[in-house]
């Protein structure tokens, strides 16, 4: 086995005897662990080979994520799903040319362990590093497969921490042009799920009770915010009304009509209306706001991101205003919409072509100006 010829490395995955693979291009390694998706990525010049994900379903019976619990899994799982997404892409550490890493936003325990474990490789493979921002990786991860979108592209991003209309002009250059002030849209699915009984986290569950039901059943009130920006917390509020009244004539008033008991078989008799009502104002919300935004700046090339852009009812909506209106719509295929390793090797590769390296004193943090 020849050692020295940088080009050639060994193949270990694909059995005893060792296979010798030429190395095809710019590889990076991609490390995501901003919350409580464990996850790695290998890809080759843009391209993905491999994004290995481990779910946490510790949080499950809390109703959320709990930090430390978080973090503590993160730090089992992390050498795992590294070296799973290794193997998947058939290659190994020596054959990495850079180790890009979330850096921020997001629980801040979660994002130590991916970080300190991404700096390490880095200092002990002698390679570079490149911290990488969550929400601008959920933005690119439409950059992953054709069809791609031409700069620059308006893109909504809808996740469980943060609602935003993002403008970007190059992989590099982004700015936030419509922000919530208060909940994010998949809060809003997940807070409304627990009104209703449902497990955290409920986004997926009112998309699937949504798709049995009648959308125009129940008439959710929408939000009066000026310009691009969005308000969430007011629907759940009237949501929250709604129920404790059990669909009486005061829908919307905080005096409260019916009785536990009353209140829960109306949600049993009504699950997949009520879901399909929700799911269809939230909706409603967001793409009014993109159609505003498409209006103001003129772009036409607009994409969805984001763990709610897994959403049937925003995904299909989506591309219907994007036929009436002839925008050019984009949506990352199901598995880089939640989070994803895949998205940051994307990331990390725009980042290396622009020569935006990190040094090993970078820190990890909660918060992030773009
Ligand atoms: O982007 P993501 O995976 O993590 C964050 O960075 O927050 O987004 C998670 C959010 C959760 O609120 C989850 O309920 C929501 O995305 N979500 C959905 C669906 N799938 C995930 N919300 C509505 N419908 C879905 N199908
Ligand atoms: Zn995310």
């Amino acid at each position: 086995m020849n050692m020295s010829n940088e080009n050639l490395y060994t193949n270990e995955s694909c059995g005893s005897s060792a296979v010798l693979r030429r190395r095809d291009g710019l590889t990076i390694l991609a490390i995501e662990s901003s919350c409580d998706e464990t996850s790695a990525s290998v890809c080759v010049d843009g391209k993905i080979l491999s994004n290995f994900i481990a779910n946490q379903t510790v949080h499950e019976k809390y109703g959320g994520v709990v930090p430390e619990l978080a973090s503590r899994a993160h730090m089992q799982n992390i050498v795992p799903v590294v070296d799973t997404a290794l193997k998947n892409a058939g290659y190994e550490l020596n054959g990495i040319d850079a180790i890009a890493f979330t850096q921020a936003p997001g629980l801040i325990g979660s994002l130590l362990v991916g970080g300190e474990f991404a700096k390490s490789l880095a200092l002990a493979l002698d390679k570079p590093l490149i911290a990488v921002h969550h929400m601008q990786a959920h933005v690119l991860a439409n950059l992953i497969d054709d069809p791609r979108p031409n700069f620059p592209f308006l893109c909504l991003t809808v996740s469980g921490g943060h609602t935003q209309i993002v403008l970007c002009e190059s992989p590099t250059t982004m700015k936030v042009i419509g922000e919530t002030i208060d909940d994010a849209a998949g809060e809003a699915f997940d807070k409304s799920a627990k009104l209703l009984g449902l497990p955290y986290p409920g986004g997926p569950l009112v998309d699937k009770y949504a798709q049995q039901g009648n959308p125009d059943r129940f008439k959710f009130p929408e939000p009066k915010i000026a310009g691009l920006n969005f308000s969430f917390s007011g629907l759940k509020t009237s949501i929250l009304y709604f129920l404790q009244n059990a669909g009486t004539s005061n829908l919307f008033k905080e005096e409260f009509m019916a009785t536990e008991e009353e209140k829960l078989s109306f949600i049993e008799n009504n699950l997949a209306d009520i879901c399909a009502s929700i799911q269809q104002r939230i909706v409603t919300i967001l793409l009014n706001k993109v159609k505003k935004a498409s209006l103001e700046t003129g772009i036409t090339d607009i994409c969805l991101a984001g763990g709610v852009s897994a959403n049937s009812g925003l995904r299909k909506d989506f591309v219907e205003m994007g036929k009436k209106n002839h925008w050019n719509t984009f949506i990352p295929a199901f598995q880089y919409c939640t989070d994803n390793a895949a998205m940051i090797a994307i990331t990390g590769y725009h980042k290396y072509l622009a020569g935006q390296f990190a040094d090993l004193t970078v820190s990890s943090t909660a918060r992030a100006e773009w």
